[in-house]
């Protein structure tokens, strides 16, 4: 920490809040310094600052993970990564939800930042299954779909995302949810010079190979019209984008989406590019399509609609005026006009439904409830905006900016403000910018901005015009509405907490409505791409997002004539009044439940700067960054932060966490006892409130490490006292076993004294039967004198024997347990499908059903690396004398999947190997994945398969000749008997690779070929032998 005394040197502060001065100037010139030296993060209290490097930086890597593992933030440099971990531990100790608001300008570097807090706390909670993996691939998804290249950034969010990350109260992760506001769909028509459409257009004509592009009728990627600027990034960045369409499909694939639905969404975004290529031909009032069998008869193809009403809907509208339909043609603008509304409505429709998608493959359990969940919540969104032309959109980005400086300063200086007053404390001299007036200009009922842009949104006739009428004639008293002198124009200024931004009313009322041409959604219900009418059968919420049936909902299937019927009473476009949901509408109540959320849990702020607008590394524009620095409050922040109460635990809660450090004895939760405990510790500066404990936030550190301390010495006295039981009772047992060897010697005493006596009894008894055989029967022996009962020896209870041996004493048998030392999942596979997971039988009839033809080569043979269901320990013993890299993929018991052993230098290593839904293969904890087993093989044979470098290098191939360890997986009634037909086959014909009759032993290569087993044919559970009658290889199935 930095020392008040003597200035230390510029750049050498990691906590701003620290410095005795700071003005604007010092506060700049600290961030400046520290950029050059690539150290991109400060903090400012518990805020963190981010500039952003724009180059690759050395400070995320495994190394940087471990430092920032439940690190006090003082002790190491300001880090993304220790807000993680801040927020990790703070929801573990608190058990309370967690927020991370991470805010800045567009290329600012919120959605890095967001990402590398979520990989840091996927990190945190040490879980490596393929839940966690899903969780990180979702950004590429999202990205693909939600994010473009605009002039400020090559990888713009253009939807804000709020991800809640969802943990069990220990600490594991469950599962997570994303919630989206306000995707730009406009793009999806139209981008500004220098733009570009959303990434996953271009990926599709870089990453599809011809033929797919065909079965999209992707056509020429230059004569797209929805590529407004041209196919060139097509041609200059054609690796960039290829790779990005793989990263894609392995995202799809690693989520959990399956190959059909993943099909669907590539034949409608073909539709949509096909629909953009439409062209009207006409005048003002009427129009047709230009060229009916080209794009149109394409899209209309890939949409699974029929053609000509397809063009309909784009041409006429239509009206049912007192129970008469009236059609009336449309001209070139208006039927352009819809077929964009219909491009916009499918593409909001499409990423609505991948989000809904990801949540219901991401969510937890529903075993779990929700009171056993805890959150942390990451907001990345849109920063705030200001451009020589700024429209609804920016209306809309920008309310949400200065609803997120509301909470910033309710947070930060209102809260904290308010409660020294109550305490007492002086904090005249602290003073903010209350935005809270102008945030009710936008959300006040009745007579807010968009309010009273919803209502005459309402009002066919309204204009864009008399909409600003009306607001001039509401706001104009306000400080921070203005329109233009010239009452004939559209401009009008809105004051920000940020700054003044000019707006153009032009199309507000229009993309308020967002209404859709009469007919689409009823056409698109009935669409034959199953993935469309599932979208347009769903319904927007209140919160503008999208509420899908589920798809045996039976409510969902309309026959086509109901829903003809229910098209022909759909209002005619333009003509509707309806009070339905309008976007801002819609906005503002996203943004209050999104508040609701953030209220309740604990926030963290990031806030991230750029420090230049060219985009390069190395360079920091004063002025640039002066003006975001000022408009996130960043300078009163430092200051308050310095001079405030960070923390302010109830009595209650800080009695519960540090009653142990008190050095008097007490009992109740109140002031008086807090105060107890806080002397008995050192500390200065603290505060004892009315109903609450005032802390510096650097307290808490100091806190926690005294309780460590108290911790570690009461581990001490537990160690101590139970050593001491321990020998006490160790003592007693001996003393118990020496009572027990006495009665054993007496006992065997006994026996050897009486042993002669009992010997000449028996030999008296024998001569008497052997001389009076006839009377064998009825002899009456010689009565026996019976002897005394040995004294037995006393057998100790349960409860006295030796203690089990400790953890570590390696006598664990359980091989299950045991299984994977590399890679542990915490979750069950979600391929489910047959029988109950975890019996061998289950496995069995998985892999009978459905695996053989991913272990057999196209001769019908099995890999030589494929073994059964074998243990590893099994597998171990086989590897041992192997050279290095050779492996052996082999079936669990325990579950529907495969796991790879192979021999490094000293040891043998496991990794577990999943299904995807989409059929696909993938090692639990890498991030590739393959088609099949073969390519996974052969993938790691040239790839490595860890960071340690191993490569798969030989197959190993079964232990014995006599005996193959995957006999109990082959064996079915179904298979003999295809079997049976193959042998009948074979003795007429001869195969390569088959053997012969009558041929005792197979040869290595031989012994792959996929034969039913003769014990398993006979009931047996292993192969004994050679199956003999030499079976031909039967074809993969
Ligand atoms: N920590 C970082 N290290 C290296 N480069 C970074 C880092 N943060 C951001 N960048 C670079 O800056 C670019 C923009 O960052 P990012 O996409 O996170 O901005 P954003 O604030 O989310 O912008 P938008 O609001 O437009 O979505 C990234 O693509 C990357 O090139
Ligand atoms: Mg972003």
């Amino acid at each position: 920490m930095a020392s008040l005394a003597g200035r230390p040197p510029i750049g050498e502060v990691e906590d701003l809040a620290t410095l005795a001065r700071l003005d604007e100037q010092t506060l700049l010139k600290e961030l400046k310094v520290r950029y050059g030296r690539d150290t991109i993060y400060t903090y400012v209290g518990d805020i963190l600052v981010a500039v952003n490097p724009f180059k690759t930086l050395t400070i995320y890597d495994k190394k940087h993970t471990a430092v920032y593992r439940r690190a006090h933030k003082s002790q190491v440099p300001p880090h993304i990564f220790a807000i993680a971990d801040a927020s990790y531990h703070s929801m573990l100790d608190s058990q309370r939800n967690q927020c991370c608001v991470v805010s800045g300008e567009s290329g600012a570097g919120k959605t890095e930042s967001a990402k590398y807090m979520i990989s840091h706390l996927i990190d945190l909670c040490q879980g490596k299954s393929t839940l966690e993996q899903k969780i990180i691939q979702v950004n590429p998804l999202l990205e693909s779909f939600g994010n473009a290249q605009t002039v400020m950034n090559d990888n713009s969010s253009r939807f804000g995302k709020y991800i809640q990350l969802k943990f069990s109260r220990q600490g594991q992760i469950l599962g997570a949810k994303i919630s989206e506001y306000l995707l730009e769909k406009s793009r999806v028509v139209r981008q500004a010079p220098g733009e570009r459409n959303f990434h996953i257009f271009y990926y599709l004509f870089a990453g599809l190979d011809g033929e797919e592009q065909q079965k999209y009728k992707l056509g020429n990627p230059d004569d797209q019209r929805y590529l407004s600027n041209g196919s060139s990034p097509l041609k200059r960045y054609k690796k960039e984008l290829s790779n990005g369409y793989d990263a894609l499909q392995t995202a799809m694939d690693i989520v959990g989406f399956l190959a059909e639905e993943q099909e669907n969404l590539f034949v409608a975004l073909g539709g949509l590019l096909n629909l953009g290529n439409v062209r009207f031909e006409g005048d003002a009032d009427r129009s047709m399509v230009s060229d009916p069998d080209g794009p149109l008869k394409h899209a209309a193809f890939l949409f699974g609609l029929d053609p000509m009403q397809l063009a309909d809907t784009m041409t006429v509208s239509v009206t049912v005026t007192r129970g008469e339909q009236i059609r009336r043609n449309l001209g070139v603008q208006r039927a352009s006009d819809a077929r964009d509304a219909i491009a916009k409505a499918v593409y909001g429709r499409l990423f609505s439904w991948i989000v809904n998608r990801v949540n219901t493959l991401l969510a937890p359990e529903t075993k779990v409830s929700q009171t056993d969940i805890v959150e942390i919540g990451i907001l990345d969104i849109f920063g705030f905006e200001n451009f020589d032309q700024n429209s609804f959109e920016q209306a809309c980005i920008n309310l949400a900016n200065e609803q997120l400086q509301y909470f910033f300063n309710e947070h930060i200086f209102k809260m904290e403000l308010e409660e020294y007053k109550k305490e007492g404390i002086d904090a005249t001299k602290i003073t903010y910018e209350d935005n809270k007036p102008i945030l009710e200009f936008f959300m006040k009922k009745p007579i807010g901005f968009l309010a009273l842009l919803d209502e005459e949104s309402h009002f066919p006739q309204a204009t864009d015009l008399s909409f600003l009428e009306k607001s001039h004639t509401n706001f104009k008293k306000l400080p921070f509405f203005a329109r233009a002198k010239d009452t004939r124009s559209t401009l009008f200024t809105l004051s920000h907490y940020a700054g003044k931004v000019e707006y153009d009313a032009t199309g507000f009322l229009e993309k308020n409505r967002d209404t859709l041409p009469g007919g689409v959604v009823e056409m698109l219900q009935i669409s034959k791409n199953g993935l469309l009418s599932h979208i347009f059968r769903g319904t927007i919420t209140r919160t503008g997002t999208l509420a899908l049936q589920s798809r045996r909902d039976k409510g969902a299937r309309k026959t086509r004539m109901q829903s003809r019927a229910l098209a022909k009473k759909a209002p005619a476009a333009g003509k509707s009044v309806r009070k339905v949901m309008t976007v801002g509408g819609q906005f503002k109540s996203s943004l209050e439940i999104l508040m609701e959320k953030m209220n309740a849990a604990s926030p963290h702020f990031v806030r991230c700067i750029k420090p230049n607008r060219q985009k390069s590394a190395n360079l920091f524009e004063d002025d640039y960054v002066t003006a975001q620095l000022s408009y996130c409050g960043m300078l009163e922040t430092t200051r308050i932060r310095r001079e405030g109460y960070a923390m302010r635990p109830t009595f209650e809660e800080f009695f519960t966490r540090y009653k142990t450090l008190a050095k008097k004895k007490v009992t109740v939760p109140n002031g008086a006892s807090c105060r107890v405990i806080l002397e008995g510790t050192g500390i200065k500066n603290w505060h004892i409130g009315k109903t609450k404990v005032f802390l510096k936030y650097w307290h808490v550190e100091t806190l926690t490490d005294l309780l460590e301390k108290v911790h570690q010495a009461a581990t001490r006295l537990q160690k101590i006292v139970r050593g001491f039981l321990a020998k006490r009772r160790f003592k007693r047992l001996l003393a118990e076993a020496a009572k027990q060897r006495a009665a054993v010697e007496e006992f065997l005493e006994f026996i050897s004294k009486n042993e002669a006596k009992v010997t000449q009894k028996l030999q008296k008894l024998l001569a008497h039967d052997k001389a009076n055989p006839k009377n064998f029967d009825k002899a009456k022996a010689e009565p026996v004198q019976e002897l005394p009962p040995p004294p037995l020896p006393v057998v100790p209870s349960t409860a006295d024997l030796p203690p089990p041996p400790p953890p570590d004493s390696d006598e664990s048998d359980d091989d299950d347990l045991d299984e994977f030392e590399e890679v542990i999942p915490k979750r069950a596979n979600p391929n489910k499908r047959f029988g109950r997971q975890g019996t061998k039988a289950a496995s069995v009839r998985w892999f009978q059903e459905t695996q053989v033809s991913q272990t057999t080569t196209a001769n019908g043979q099995f890999h030589e690396w494929f073994h059964g269901i074998i243990t590893r320990r099994a597998a171990e013993q086989m590897l041992t004398s192997k050279p290095i890299g050779c492996f052996i993929v082999r079936v669990s018991e325990s579950r529907f999947g495969y796991s790879l052993s192979f021999r490094v230098a000293d040891r043998c290593k496991h990794y577990m190997i999943d299904q995807t839904p989409s059929g696909k293969f993938i090692i639990v904890g890498e991030p590739k994945v393959h088609k099949n087993l073969a390519a996974l093989v052969a993938y790691h044979q040239k790839n490595p398969i860890n960071e340690q470098g191993d490569l798969l290098t030989v197959a190993c191939g079964q232990d014995s000749d006599e005996e193959l360890d995957y006999a109990d997986l082959v064996a079915t009634s179904q298979q003999a008997k295809m079997l049976q037909s193959s042998r009948d086959t074979s003795a007429r014909v001869s195969r390569p690779g088959g053997r012969s009759p009558g041929m005792a032993h197979r040869s290595r290569q031989q012994r792959g070929v996929f034969a039913a087993p003769a014990s398993s044919r006979s009931g047996g559970s292993r192969l004994k032998g050679p199956t003999g009658g030499g079976a031909p290889p039967l074809p993969p199935r």
